[in-house]
């Protein structure tokens, strides 16, 4: 069975990744950072750990590099190296930062478009010429994309075509990979996602991205202030574009059974959810009432109504989103569409995101709010 390597390997997706390809027996390389705390073992195993809700874990024919995404060799010895890309093998470039400020841009093209850039010196330096290279992108490097967004390469553009310096990296690390293909004969692949969510059959939610990022903070206003009537400026029928992570995961594990892979792949969902549907849900499960409001003004807003205004800087950039992605090539490689997000399953990923928030008593709120 074929050798996966993947860095950025404790973070949310790869994880899940992971955890799925032990199960199904693959031999899997993992990099991850150590950190001042935690060796890159351990933190490896508390990732696999956290998404199993704690339950052990079987680690057996998983190895564990420390690594430094922008060093030469990532830091690891040559002889390492050559251990770690022995044969052919998938190689699976998950690290990113998903910050998306502007006083953070820095550190965001370095990790997302230089992490890239090095990443792939690494690969041409060790891999087998049979051996692939997987990018993990956005669907959203889409930018101000209005029409079909296709599973085809875009040129570079500037920061007045996206919504943060995220989507940006993310589409000029795209370019670094199209770079690669057309001038060092790269074997390698975009798989574009759109905004991953918790699983669509146990519920279970790991992550506090996205929409989860604005539930985690309404949640906290409406432990400090509870039952109170808020106006948010969202356009109640514009979408999300959410897929679970069990989906992802399906998808990520087809793309190792099939031998000839087209070179971008969206992995996004057929149908999209709107932000009503989401806040209808976040308002049966916690003390608010959350009404609405396509527009309204900072001056016309109350005190909470602003708080919550002013933690939207990232999802308030998606407010009014109703992008269609294409999905032909996904369509070419799955044997079947994987489940998607619906009113069902996202209250049920809401309400075990919010049963697990340990600060601010998260229960006692659900408790208050039934
Ligand atoms: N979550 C989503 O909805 C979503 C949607 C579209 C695309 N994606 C893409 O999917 C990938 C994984 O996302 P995720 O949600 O799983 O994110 P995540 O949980 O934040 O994981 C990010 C990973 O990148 C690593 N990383 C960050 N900075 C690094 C650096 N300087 N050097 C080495 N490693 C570094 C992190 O390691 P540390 O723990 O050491 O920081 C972590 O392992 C990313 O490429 C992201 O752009 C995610």
């Amino acid at each position: 069975m074929k050798k996966i390597i993947i860095n950025g390997a404790n973070g949310f997706i790869a994880s899940n990744f992971i955890h799925e390809m032990r199960n199904k027996n693959y031999e899997v390389v993992a990099l991850v950072r150590a950190s001042s705390k935690y060796s890159s073992e351990q933190r490896m195993e508390n990732a696999l750990s956290e998404i199993n809700d704690g339950e052990h874990v079987n680690f057996n024919k998983l190895k564990t590099y420390s690594y430094s995404l922008l060093d030469d060799d990532f830091s690891i010895t040559e002889k390492q190296m050559e251990n770690i890309f022995d044969g052919d093998v998938d190689f699976f470039h998950f690290a990113a930062s998903l910050k998306f400020d502007k006083k953070t841009k820095d550190e965001i093209f370095s990790i997302n478009v230089n992490g890239v850039r090095n990443a792939i010196e690494v690969f041409l330096k060790y891999a087998t010429k049979k051996s692939r290279f997987f990018f993990v992108g956005t669907a959203y490097s889409c930018g101000k994309f209005e029409g079909l967004f296709k599973e085809k390469f875009y040129p570079n553009k500037d920061i007045t075509q996206f919504r943060n310096y995220y989507e940006q990296s993310k589409r000029f690390a795209e370019n670094v990979v199209k770079e690669n293909i057309d001038k060092n004969r790269l074997n390698g692949h975009v798989i574009r996602l759109s905004q991953v969510v918790g699983n669509s059959i146990t519920g279970v939610t790991k992550t506090d991205y996205g929409i989860f990022d604005f539930a985690k903070r309404i949640h906290s206003l409406a432990a400090r202030y509870p039952n109170k009537t808020v106006r948010v400026h969202i356009d109640p029928y514009s979408t999300q574009n959410l897929i679970p992570i069990n989906t992802v995961v399906s998808y990520l594990m087809r793309t190792l059974e099939v031998n000839e892979l087209p070179v971008i792949m969206n992995f996004i969902a057929k149908n999209s959810m709107k932000n009503i549907q989401l806040i209808n849900g976040v308002c049966k499960l916690l003390p608010i009432n959350i009404t609405l409001v396509g527009h309204i003004e900072v001056g016309e807003m109350d005190a909470l109504e602003r708080i919550i205004h002013a933690g939207m800087s990232f999802s308030g950039n998606y407010i009014d989103t109703n992008i269609l992605f294409d999905t032909k090539n996904l369509n070419s490689i799955i044997l079947s569409p994987g489940d998607e997000v619906n009113e069902k399953n996202i209250f049920k990923m809401m309400k075990y995101f919010f049963d697990n928030i340990s600060s601010n008593g998260g229960k006692q709120i659900l408790a208050q709010a039934v």
